[in-house]
């Protein structure tokens, strides 16, 4: 069956309706418009929806979706597109559905430590406000400056301090969520604990937008951490500094960040970012550390510590960020990789996770199987997670190799990890790019459960259509 066959494409009908919902200042279905919210961060791919609407408030988002639910019309919830899995395209057309006007944070609880806040507040500015409090939102995924926690929620979202502090999912107590056929829940309560019943809100948290839609959410937050002390440490073998990132932890240190890059990913995002650091010549890869607290001595000892660690890896001379400036262009490196590697080369983005202990293995396999497929990578990413961030590089590659190798490729890594007790994606979640592979993490049994979750929520598929499920 020919799933797209039971759509109703949009008709004049259907758009003024929209029109006179929302106003038409916040809805648009001109070509440019419906081009410019038809991609995402996800390679250069495009599937434009038929027509963009902005809604303002939960009463009109499960309007929308109601009519739409009655019409058999497809809606892809979208926040600010910076997804690397293809989580906002439209790929049947139908309703994008932005988020972007539902952008203010409702409330800042400072007895509680929570905030209410709706899905279209760009992550960054939600941790300034709660930061002038002297209250700390931790997840912070690379386009923290761009993308929305709705976004966030609906990926799972992590980033360099998830190591220490936890991933999105590990921050929403209770959501606003509007359902496929327009009916409004909230998934729990405003509690830190909760063992009533299922757990909706952790089903809602990486759902990728196929089971309902955020309209408001409820986190935790925390006392923001004083001080933060941050080191760069080179390393000649790519191994041995995966090798190290298990030892520091053994030794008894929770980094608040310990990311991984390899050479090529900070080579190249020094020339794109026109920045200059010394690195030697035999150098292959860094460890970038931060630790952060409430006492600067003995984050002091922490880092003595580490470089003690480290020393055991062959590291050799580490870097201390003297002042903000210098961790700000430290951090800038690592968080720039992702477009780096993007305006150097058509390239494919793998988000593996492993067991923090079977890095150095991922990271072998990774270059075996490139080697035997002809592949070059960059890879980067959250080591202290087990999260590595392989990017395959296109490069001169013919297009017939990229086309006809690449899967097997990324099926025997993938194979490979979840042999290392790993899963896919670790944070930038399955979408529309990575579906295909699913059957390598889960059996048969598995795929159903999945599937009947989807069927319970929306049974008319029109939720997000197209993402996870294979
Ligand atoms: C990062 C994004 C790509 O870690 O997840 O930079
Ligand atoms: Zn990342």
């Amino acid at each position: 069956m020919n799933l797209q066959n039971e759509y109703q494409r949009l008709n004049q009908i259907n758009i003024q309706w929209f029109i006179a919902l929302v106003g038409p200042a916040h809805c648009a279905w001109d070509e440019e418009t419906r081009i410019h919210y038809g991609h995402d961060e996800t390679e250069d791919l495009s599937f434009p929806p038929e027509i963009v609407v902005k809604p303002t408030s939960t009463l009109e988002v499960s309007q929308i979706m109601s009519y739409c639910f009655e019409h058999s019309i497809p809606v892809t919830p979208l926040g600010a597109r910076t997804g690397l899995s293809g989580g906002a395209l439209s790929i049947h057309g139908g309703v994008g559905l932005s988020l972007e006007k539902m952008n203010n944070i409702i409330s800042i609880d400072q007895n509680n430590l929570q905030v209410i806040t709706q899905p279209g507040v760009i992550t960054q500015v939600l941790q300034e406000e709660v930061a002038k409090m002297g209250l700390f939102y931790a997840p912070d995924p690379s386009s923290k400056g761009s993308c929305f926690i709705g976004g966030n929620i609906a990926e799972n979202a992590g980033g360099p301090r998830a190591v220490k502090y936890g991933v999105t999912k590990d921050f929403v107590l209770n959501l606003e969520v509007v359902l496929p056929n327009g009916e409004v829940i909230w998934t729990g309560a405003n509690t830190l604990k909760n063992a009533t019943g299922y757990n909706l809100t952790q089903l809602m948290v990486g759902s990728e937008g196929t089971l309902g839609i955020v309209t408001q959410a409820v986190l935790k937050l925390l006392p923001l951490p004083t001080h933060n002390l941050l080191m760069l440490a080179p390393f000649s073998s790519a191994i041995k500094a995966c090798e190290a990132v298990s030892a520091v932890f053994k030794a008894g240190i929770t980094p608040s960040a310990l990311e991984f890059m390899e050479r090529d990913a900070i080579d190249w995002t020094m020339k794109y970012e026109e920045v200059n650091l010394i690195v030697a010549d035999n150098v292959e890869a860094h460890l970038l550390i931060e630790v952060d607290g409430n006492n600067e001595d003995v984050l002091l000892q922490d880092c003595e510590k580490i470089s003690e660690v480290l020393e055991g890896y062959e590291c050799g001379e580490i870097m201390f960020a003297d002042n903000e400036a210098q961790k700000d262009q430290l951090w800038k490196l690592r968080r720039r990789v992702g477009e780096a590697v993007k305006s150097n080369s058509i390239y494919k983005e793998e988000d593996t996770v492993v067991p923090r202990f079977e890095l150095p293995k991922l990271l072998s396999a990774v270059k075996e199987i490139g080697q035997k497929y002809g592949f070059k990578s960059v890879c980067y990413g959250h080591a202290g997670d087990g999260n590595l961030h392989i990017n395959i590089i296109k490069g001169d590659l013919p297009d017939s190799t990229w086309t006809n190798d690449l899967p097997k490729a990324i099926t025997e890594l993938f194979e490979f990890t979840v042999s290392l007790g790993g899963t896919l994606s670790g944070e930038h979640g399955i979408g529309y790019v990575q579906k295909g592979y699913m059957p390598i993490a889960f059996p048969e049994v598995h795929m159903a459960l999945l599937r009947g979750v989807k069927e319970l929520f929306d049974p008319k598929r029109i939720m997000n259509p197209g993402k996870i499920l294979p």
